[in-house]
């Protein structure tokens, strides 16, 4: 499956524009995309407000969160592919957490602990070992 995306008038593909102050974070490798207004979505008590877990959680889509998004485990462990300029800066303890992390890559993080800071779009994947297909349909 392709991103959707649009063509300007060079011809050229570009991403649907998005407005501003707005987030646009698409999951890989299901290719689902969501959009909110920046700082505008309810906490839903899991990680840290605003992080990739946080949002997640307010649109359905499932993340591992084993220890409840306190940084004491690595089952939310994402790869950011777009937008780490957009993202907080990984603190020490985040740091510690990942080196635990199996097949731990240059872009990883922490969905618990990466907090969207500034609009603008996030592309981030959810490495194969770290999805849960069994519970994809559940909750
Ligand atoms: Fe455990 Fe993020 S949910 S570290």
């Amino acid at each position: 499956m392709s991103q959707p995306e649009t063509h300007d008038a060079t011809g050229s593909a570009t991403a649907e524009a998005i407005s501003p102050n707005t987030v646009r974070l698409t999951f890989l490798p299901d290719n689902r995309t969501v959009e909110f207004e920046h700082g505008k979505l309810a906490h839903q008590d899991h990680g840290k407000p605003g992080s990739i877990l946080d949002i997640a959680l307010n649109f359905g889509i499932h993340l591992e969160h084993a220890c409840g998004g306190n940084c004491a485990c690595t089952t939310c462990h994402i790869v950011v592919k777009k937008g780490t300029e957009l993202l907080s800066e990984m603190d020490d303890d985040e740091a510690d957490r990942l080196d635990m992390a199996a097949d731990l890559q240059l872009n990883s993080r922490l969905g618990c602990q990466a907090v969207i800071e500034k609009p603008g779009e996030v592309v981030i994947e959810i490495p194969a070992w770290n999805r849960n297909y069994v519970s994809e349909s559940g909750d």
